[in-house]
């Protein structure tokens, strides 16, 4: 993690490189610093332990004037947050300073070695050897930009580096495994972790490779190959708005990005259905019919939305699994040349996704990145990228892309479906029925469609076919997606949230239930309710709270139920349990389930939609939840104690 934020052109560079230490902070905000070269080209640095606030409180600007600077916003990996961890690095001397974003791996025998040569060190991070490297290098009467190389020849692990040296007016940049982008401006040129560091300034941008050497100064850039050999790389226009990285007037970039999900609903199926289907123009029709079997890869919020995900998948027929990405990458799992690894990652960047990406890519399988961000890693290294278009997240929790990484999913599972993925392997369903062999093939989702509209008389219908034994794929009708971004707005509308949040302020523990699309959504209820109000919260899939979990219920225990129009009867079997060892239940389903509404203690609805969708607009109600719990309990909401947007260290 950590966020990285260069700056090189006309005028002073420190307010532009504030405001990127400002807009990275989600990516880390343990410390913060800036290097700046001054005019008369000597290096001065500042850096503080926490926020960016505490370095701007800090900063004595006449000291710190200079078009040139480097910046950076810290995640932790070695090294306590504190003032001498803080990043900018320098050799000592001040002639040297860097910043980094990534692990060195080999930096313990490279410190000795250093230490041997008289080199002195004043932190405990990894980074610091690189500016002594750079400055051994000088000293040997090396030029600056060879030097940098030469520095980075000796390091193993993953990073984004930039460092500015005195008496030059270049910052010298490269990357490996850690992100790192251009961002080319009228009057000056920019590098950052990421786009919205910048995009006040400029949204021209180049997404630099792996090894790529960056040179930047007020005049332009240039980019080479680790032989020294130039590299043209295209200069992408992003349709990402500058508005969408400010808070505005909101409190919190979550309560925004939550406020945001109508929109950016809309965004992610926009063009994308016709005539009831879905039409990707990443995948021309045919294009999925070798597939036979689906893994998604993923971590947290975005492995949650790969479980939702299966669940789609599998209701359609289609064999899928969901694994936790570090676990995909560092444990054999078998796949063919006909199966299909989908990784799903907000950033694109999460190391421990990318560690299972890369697996993937040197198997036979297949791999696809469904991803927020253009010219992501996950992007560029997957055989084919799906974009959700949900624009910029950040907030540390992640709201609006789990809802338009499940829409994306859901338009993808219906392309998949007709594409005749999974159907070659003979694939059966384990599910309990006592329906025949021959009842179990696709003609029966017709079957399941009619049940769900003459059964339930709902609009989009809720199947709950399987209360009379007619189970079937359940396949839906991507058309469904089109009223969600209403839905959404109708819910996020709803403030009985902010009330249930206050009245159960007290309790001990929250436990998230739910089955089908609604236990990922349970698992992500909880996940989202413990990152921000640093309670005890936990998920399950609603028919193992029996088989253990129940043993922790008391009347001191919030259960949260999600109902989604399908076994719903099952769920509310599970909610007696808590029930009747005196936990209080808030149920979460369909406006229409009176059943529900009748048996739990609390009710929180949404619009009726069908069950494929339900585990969406019921997410919306907990992100809601978590949120008001945090503000009541007055927590650092965008900015969790011990975690980054973005994650990338395994
Ligand atoms: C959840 O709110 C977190 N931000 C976290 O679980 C996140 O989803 C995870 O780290 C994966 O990030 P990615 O989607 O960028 O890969």
């Amino acid at each position: 993690m950590c966020g990285i934020i260069v700056r090189a052109g006309v005028g002073d560079a420190l307010g532009e490189l504030l405001t990127g230490l400002r807009n990275l902070e989600y990516r880390g905000y343990d410390s913060a610093g800036v290097a700046l070269r001054r005019n008369d080209g000597e290096i001065v640095v500042c850096k503080r332990e926490g926020e960016t606030d505490a370095l701007e409180a800090d900063l004595d600007s006449d000291r710190l004037s200079g078009s040139v600077g480097i910046g950076h916003t810290r995640w932790s990996t070695h090294g306590a947050p504190s003032d001498a961890n803080a990043h900018p690095h320098t050799d000592g001397s001040n002639r040297v300073a860097v910043v980094h974003n990534g692990i060195i791996r080999n930096y313990e025998t490279l410190r000795r070695e250093l230490r041997d040569r008289g080199h002195e060190f004043t932190s405990e991070t990894d980074t610091e050897v690189i500016p002594h490297l750079v400055a051994d290098a000088l000293d040997a009467g090396i030029d600056p930009e060879t030097a940098f190389r030469s520095a980075i020849d000796r390091i193993e692990g993953s990073y984004a580096i930039a460092m500015v040296v005195d008496g030059r007016e270049e910052v010298y940049a490269t990357r490996r495994g850690s992100p790192l982008v251009l961002g080319v401006g009228e009057t000056a040129n920019y590098l950052a972790s990421d786009v919205p560091a910048f995009l006040e300034f400029t949204d021209r941008v180049v997404y630099l490779e792996d090894d790529d050497v960056v040179v930047v100064d007020a005049e332009g850039y240039q980019i080479s190959d680790v032989a020294g050999d130039p590299i043209e790389r295209t200069v992408e226009t992003v349709d990402w708005d500058a508005g969408d990285a400010r808070k505005g007037v909101y409190n919190h970039f979550m309560r925004k990005e939550i406020d945001e999900q109508p929109v950016s609903l809309r965004q992610t199926i926009n063009g994308r259905i016709e005539g009831g289907k879905s039409v990707l123009s990443e995948f021309p029709q045919g294009s999925l019919a070798d597939v036979d079997e689906v893994i998604f890869v993923a971590c947290g919020t975005s492995y949650h939305a790969g479980m939702y995900g299966c669940t789609l998948l599998r209701r359609r027929g289609i064999p899928a699994t969901a694994v936790p990405a570090n676990e995909f990458a560092h444990e054999p799992m078998p796949v063919t040349d006909r199966t299909l690894v989908i990784a799903v990652t907000q950033s694109g960047e999460t190391a421990d996704t990318l560690a299972s990406l890369r697996a993937a890519n040197s198997s036979p399988a297949r791999t696809l990145a469904v991803t927020n961000v253009v010219g992501s890693t996950a992007a560029r290294e997957a055989n084919d990228a799906l974009f959700i278009r949900a624009g910029p997240e950040i907030g540390v929790a992640a709201t609006k892309t789990f809802s338009s990484q499940v829409a994306a999913i859901a338009l993808l599972a219906d392309r998949l479906e007709d594409d005749g993925a999974g159907q070659s392997a003979g694939w059966s369903t384990a599910e309990e029925t006592d329906r025949s062999a021959d009842q179990i093939d696709r003609s029966v989702s017709t079957t399941a469609t009619k049940n769900r509209e003459g059964a339930n008389g709902r609009t989009g219908g809720g199947d709950r076919a399987e209360n009379d034994g007619q189970t079937a794929y359940d396949n839906g009708d991507v058309s469904e997606l089109r009223a969600l971004p209403d839905h959404v707005e109708t819910v996020v509308g709803d403030g009985n949230a902010a009330r249930l949040a206050t009245q159960y302020a007290d309790a001990d523990s929250y436990f998230f239930i739910g089955r089908g699309v609604g236990y990922p959504v349970a698992l992500e209820g909880a996940l989202k309710f413990k990152e921000i109000t640093y309670e005890h919260a936990e998920g399950f899939a609603a028919g193992e709270l029996k088989h253990g979990p129940l043993a922790l219920v008391t009347p001191a225990t919030v259960v949260v139920a999600i109902f989604t129009g399908r076994n719903d009867e099952r769920t509310l079997h599970n909610i007696r349990e808590a029930q009747s060892r005196g936990a209080p239940v808030i149920g979460i389903g369909p406006e229409s389930a009176t059943d529900v509404r009748e048996k739990v203690d609390e009710y929180l609805s949404y619009p009726d939609v069908g069950p494929n969708l339900a585990g969406i607009l019921a997410n919306v109600h907990l992100q809601l939840l978590a949120y008001h719990a945090a503000e009541i309990r007055d927590r650092a909401i965008d900015k969790p104690r011990n975690l980054a947007k973005s994650v990338t260290v395994e």
